[in-house]
């Protein structure tokens, strides 16, 4: 349970701790500086600015239209609402397409108030991990539904259903870990393939539609409040606002949830 004396700042080494010592992570969206600050007092100890800015702030039906410029203005204000929780913030489509590209991105995230980069993918993305690695940028990374591959998948649908393509999510996962990433975001693959992942991975697993076995859990900050981002809602999506009665109880109530273990239950899972 978090209390106030939880409070010491999030660092990065600490994500390794918490999965040694089992301790789960929360994970919520932000994109200012009020639920920011919001999330910093009520338990949150990881806040994304995630390319999700796209659909739920700008109304785009894809997070393909979001740039660098976006994201940092969302970095700068959502810092400004952070003491304690570690501020990671999304690559946008194509700003992770090079290694020399991320990096350029990544600094300007880095020098709005990030502390870490979070980019999706493996395969060629290893070799821009590496690269940001080795220039001290810290990186997560996020494997199974990669909602920039959207025009590729054809839709936001589960990934790892298949054997072939459980096997491939399970060695990227390894992958990333390998090439330097110190975070692992699993969205929409089965409860089963994510425990999987979250055993075998050295790095901390957070999921999102991936079952409650991960070593903590992340949602966009619109769908904890159960506000009608005019997106179809995906099944994993929890409204907490009902149950916490205001936005402080719900963000804390989620929080509670996470590291209960009680969230998600499998209606907000998949087999
Ligand atoms: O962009 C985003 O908000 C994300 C989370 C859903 C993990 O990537």
């Amino acid at each position: 349970m978090y209390t106030s004396t939880d409070a010491k700042p999030w660092t990065v080494p600490m994500l390794a701790d918490a999965k040694r010592d089992g301790r789960k992570l929360v994970m919520l969206t932000a994109y200012d500086a009020g639920f920011a600050r919001v999330m910093d007092d009520n338990g949150v100890d990881l806040v994304l600015v995630g390319d999700s800015l796209g659909m739920v702030v700008q109304g785009h039906d894809s997070t393909l239209p979001v740039t660098v410029d976006d994201v940092a203005y969302h970095v700068a204000c959502v810092s400004r609402g952070l003491e304690r929780a570690l501020l990671i913030a999304d690559l946008p489509f194509g700003a992770d397409a090079t290694p020399e590209r991320a990096l350029d991105a990544s600094l300007a995230l880095l020098r709005a108030g990030a502390a870490m980069v979070k980019l999706e993918g493996a395969g060629h993305k290893l070799e821009v991990i590496r690269f940001l690695v080795e220039r001290e940028i810290p990186v997560c990374a996020h494997l199974g539904l990669t909602p920039q591959s959207v025009l590729r998948l054809g839709g936001y649908k589960v990934q790892g259903r298949e054997d072939a393509a459980a096997k491939k999510i399970l060695a990227d996962a390894l992958e990333v870990a390998k090439a330097g990433a110190a975070l692992l975001v699993l969205e929409c693959v089965p409860s089963q393939l994510a425990a999987a992942i979250t055993l075998a991975s050295p790095i901390p697993t957070i999921g999102i539609g991936a079952g409650a076995a991960c070593d903590g859990q992340v949602l966009v900050l619109h769908d904890l409040l159960g506000a009608n981002t005019g997106h179809r809602r995906p099944k994993f999506v929890k409204n907490f606002l009902a149950e916490g009665g205001s936005i402080a109880g719900a963000v804390k109530a989620y929080a509670e949830a996470v590291r209960s273990g009680a969230f998600p239950d499998a209606a907000h899972a998949y087999e």
